[in-house]
């Protein structure tokens, strides 16, 4: 039997086309919800609305663009009549040591991550507010939470999401939104492309998993992400949840 565990709800998944994203997304239409996924990527996001159908809103758009975020959520809205749940996966950066990295790095990480994150959030809260009962989840990193080289900026965006993610927390808490973040360690294309450009690192990375393996998008990490979006995770918040094979152990 499926699990119906997000059964009626509606979503926005940024970076939604692929990826981590792309496996979000895909879940969560498996498990009943209905899903407005914004990405950069335009045929990637007409593909997954070829293969999932009237289930997926696509947005082609920018994060980083407050409109974008303001599109995103009416069009949710529009399409599945509320908004319950907002997924902030999207994210880009490039990798170098940290005094190379231009303002034009910093701009992208920030911009992409942090700014992004923080624009859908308050586009989002008339809408999750009206719910009664949503949830926001945040991506961070184990990247910033290791101090892992060559990543400043990215790092940088992902703590700080982090701590934007606690305070918020508990500013919405009384609205019954609850706001968790997960830290994935996934074999996606980006990641394939870093093992790519840096072997020596993704080597030492995969070898640091306990559970022997950079994890599968649709199985390892999709599925956590859905946890925390429907009511079984009810009474969490304020969390970092670490989809990572147990390579990183909060305390
Ligand atoms: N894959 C991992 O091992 C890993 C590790 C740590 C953290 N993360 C985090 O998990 C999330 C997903 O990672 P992934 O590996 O699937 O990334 P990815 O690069 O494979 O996919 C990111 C998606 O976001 C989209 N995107 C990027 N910038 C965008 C923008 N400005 N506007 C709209 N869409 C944009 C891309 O087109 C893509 O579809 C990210 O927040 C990433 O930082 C991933």
């Amino acid at each position: 039997m499926n699990n119906l565990g997000l059964q009626g709800k509606s979503a926005i998944v940024t970076g939604g086309a692929s990826g981590i994203g792309g496996a979000v997304t895909k879940l969560f239409v498996e498990r009943g919800a209905r899903v407005v996924a914004v990405d950069l990527q335009q045929e990637a996001g007409e593909a997954l609305v070829r293969e999932l159908g009237d289930s997926v809103a696509f947005l082609r758009g920018d994060v980083s663009d407050p409109a974008v975020a303001r599109a995103a959520v009416e069009l949710a809205v529009e399409r599945f009549g509320k908004l319950d749940v907002l997924v902030n996966n999207a994210s880009a950066s490039r990798q170098k040591p940290f005094e190379e990295q231009t303002d034009e790095d910093w701009d992208l990480a920030m911009n992409s991550s942090l700014y992004a994150t923080r624009n859908f959030m308050l586009a989002a809260l008339p809408e999750l507010k009206k719910t009664g009962n949503a949830s926001v989840i945040n991506f961070g990193s184990g990247a910033g939470l290791d101090g892992q080289p060559n990543q400043a900026s990215y790092a940088a965006a992902k703590e700080a999401i982090r701590g934007l993610s606690r305070v918020v927390a508990n500013e919405w808490a009384p609205h019954n939104i609850r706001v968790n973040v997960v830290c994935p360690m996934a074999l996606t294309a980006g990641v394939v492309q870093w093992s790519k450009a840096r072997p020596e690192q993704y080597a030492q990375s995969a070898a640091k998993v306990p559970l022997g393996r950079f994890g599968d998008p649709d199985r390892d990490v999709a599925p956590i992400v859905a946890f925390l979006a429907g009511d079984d995770a009810r009474y969490m918040t304020g969390q970092t949840v670490m989809a990572d094979g147990g390579a990183i152990k909060l305390r």
